[in-house]
């Protein structure tokens, strides 16, 4: 099985890319719904609360553990490998990072994310190591999460939200923006309409959909241990009436939660 958790259920934008590229591996879902958000907190919770989700991943039986969310990719990993020695991790980072790497031409790069991905400041420190010239421009933009959780995708007031928080990048003349949160992809439209035509998207879920569909296509032992099977399983560690019709919107079809008992 493929395990995959994330915060809370926006990670499904990632199971939902998997299912495009991989759909005969199961997936394992885990989204951490009592908990959320991860992006408010500090770098050592969410490190903790990173590892018992890994944890109940590999008890289920997950292979590999894909991070889906961006504040744990940002803040757990280096914790997360330490902790779980050989354990395949996959995180939403540094397949971004390199996307974006490969894609600006001006060096200047934009990055809208949680608070605790912005502040991680691990972006910076990748593109300073790969290229002293590139200038990375970031903003918080905490808001979007909520108004996408509340299906406001189509709202006025999304649309200038969304504008707001990228004037100031758009100022500094980005050609390349990192959509750096779970829920993003979600809004990608009204995002590249109100970034302008120059500037190229970083989708963090097909970035690293294909990282791990090229991981087991090269990797033929893991391929006998990952069952084959169409339908993801998905956990929860918390339960509404509302999550199911949240999580059919990130996954785009009809979804079952399952919820976990402590
Ligand atoms: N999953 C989080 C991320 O990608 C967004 C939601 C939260 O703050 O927990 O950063």
């Amino acid at each position: 099985m493929i395990g995959v958790f994330d915060s809370g259920l926006g990670g499904l934008t990632v199971v939902k890319e998997l299912l495009e590229r991989i759909p005969q591996f199961k997936i394992l879902y885990f989204g951490d719904t009592a908990r959320t958000p991860y992006g408010t907190k500090s770098a050592e919770t969410v490190t903790r609360y990173a590892i018992e989700n890994t944890n109940f991943l590999l008890e289920k039986g997950a292979k590999i553990i894909v991070v889906a969310c961006h504040t744990v990719s940002s803040t757990a990993i280096p914790e997360l490998k330490k902790h779980f020695k050989g354990i395949p991790f996959f995180e939403v980072v540094t397949p971004s990072f390199k996307k974006a790497l490969r894609l600006t031409k001006n060096k200047k790069i934009g990055l809208i994310g949680t608070r605790t991905t912005v502040e991680s400041g691990i972006y910076q420190r990748l593109f300073m190591e790969a290229d002293l010239q590139i200038k990375l421009y970031t903003n918080p933009a905490p808001l979007l999460v909520p108004l996408i959780e509340e299906g406001w995708l189509k709202k006025p007031e999304t649309r200038s939200i969304v504008k707001k928080y990228l004037i100031p990048l758009k100022l500094r003349g980005i050609d390349t923006l990192i959509l750096a949160c779970t829920h993003y992809p979600i809004l990608k439209n009204i995002i590249a309409e109100k970034a302008g035509k120059r500037v190229k998207l970083v989708d963090p879920s097909e970035e690293v959909a294909e990282e791990v569909a090229n991981y087991i296509a090269s990797n033929t032992d893991l391929k006998k241990h990952l069952e084959p099977d169409g339908e993801p399983e998905i956990w929860v560690s918390d339960l509404t009436p509302n999550f199911e019709n949240i999580a059919q919107m990130f996954l785009r079809r009809k979804v079952k939660l399952n919820k976990l008992l402590w």
